[in-house]
């Protein structure tokens, strides 16, 4: 019997959801490939912990940059990964309906499409994020009444207006979460002659990082490479430091909030004013995103509790209820 599965292939976590268990996979898109042999060694979860602690010639990739697939042929190895670690197999193709940013072009979607095909899915179609992130957010998408949604990814941050079952407006930056981790790795390293790796960019990030403008004082220890050298070193990181590593990308960000909704049909701005934002993506935890979007906008600001999972959790609550929703699924070629 042929499953049905949703997929969130976001640039920097994989989420399915399965009609019968709900959500089953959520992992890094990461694979740890030997640089030697070009054999991919690990996948999601295992390959981000093995990457730092093996030798140089295992190398992390992701198959996706700023939201789109950029690397076809580890795309579609990651994909099938999945589909297998979620009990499908060549007697059991599953058929999927796969998030694609809003912004995304036709040549983009027609990829992700055609890699999860070659996957081995049975059939892909198509559904706009924003509309998934509606669904997951309990909006009412099928009214006459703008509702603003805006998601702070890894490789993108975007803002739509939803209303009548369509996206009506939407600006996609390819700026996120990652480029926020580098942002700081590169601070500290022209700072405090300091090389650190990813990951511990990204827990300065989570941990220390914060662009509320009353940001209490705190410091961390960090441990590294001396540039010159490659030595190990270790620094006392104060979180001002990291901040003006972020601060103009967020800016960046919330003038990307503003541009959408300057161009948004003056009655559909009112409601989404009325209705205030909602911000999700793993980005919506960064902390004073909310508070400082809410100030550049003079609009109320919600979270879900899980912003992480709230595309996925719509996309999964489409496949319970494809009938009324088919309507919102379009296939790569539009
Ligand atoms: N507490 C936190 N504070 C700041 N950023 C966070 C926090 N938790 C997670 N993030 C960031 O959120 C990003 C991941 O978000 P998400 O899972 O929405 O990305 P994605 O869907 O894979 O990316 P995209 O939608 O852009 O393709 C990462 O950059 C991660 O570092
Ligand atoms: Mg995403």
């Amino acid at each position: 019997m042929s499953r049905d599965l949703a997929i969130d292939f976001g640039t920097f976590r994989t989420r399915v959801y399965d009609k019968a268990r709900g959500l089953v996979y959520d992992e890094p898109s990461v694979a740890a490939v030997d640089t030697r042999s070009r054999e991919v060694v690990a996948l999601g979860a295992e390959a981000d912990e093995l990457v730092g602690r093996s030798a140089d010639h295992v190398v992390a990739v992701r198959p996706l940059n700023q939201g789109a697939i950029t690397d076809f042929d580890m795309a579609e190895r990651m994909l099938r990964a999945v589909l297998a670690r979620c009990g499908s197999s060549r007697m059991n193709r599953p058929k999927l309906l796969l998030t694609v940013p809003s912004a995304a072009t036709s040549i983009e979607r027609r990829a992700l499409e055609q890699a999860a095909k070659a996957a081995g899915a049975s059939s892909a179609n198509l559904l706009e994020s924003p509309l998934a992130a509606a669904i997951g957010l309990d909006i009412p998408i099928h009214d006459a009444v703008g509702s603003v949604i805006v998601d702070a990814g890894a490789g993108t941050t975007e803002t739509a207006v939803i209303s009548l079952g369509g996206v009506v407006a939407s600006r996609a930056l390819r700026i996120g979460g990652l480029d926020l981790d580098r942002a700081i790795a590169s601070m500290v390293r022209h700072e405090l002659d300091l090389v650190v790796n990813a990951h511990v960019a990204e827990e300065l990030k989570k941990r220390i990082a914060s662009v509320a403008p009353d940001a209490e004082p705190v410091a961390v220890e960090v441990h590294g490479r001396r540039p010159m050298t490659g030595e190990p070193g270790h620094v006392n990181i104060e979180g001002a430091l990291v901040n003006r590593g972020v601060r103009d990308l967020v800016q960046q960000m919330i003038a990307g909030t503003i541009s959408c909704l300057s161009e948004t049909p003056p009655e559909l701005a009112q409601d989404a004013i009325f209705g205030g934002i909602f911000l999700h993506g793993g980005g919506a935890q960064l902390h004073g995103y909310a508070e400082l979007l809410s100030g550049a906008t003079s609009v109320s600001v919600n979270i879900d509790t899980e912003p992480s999972t709230v595309v996925i959790r719509g996309a999964g609550r489409c496949l319970e209820d494809i009938g009324r929703l088919r309507s919102l699924f379009s296939s790569a070629h539009r």
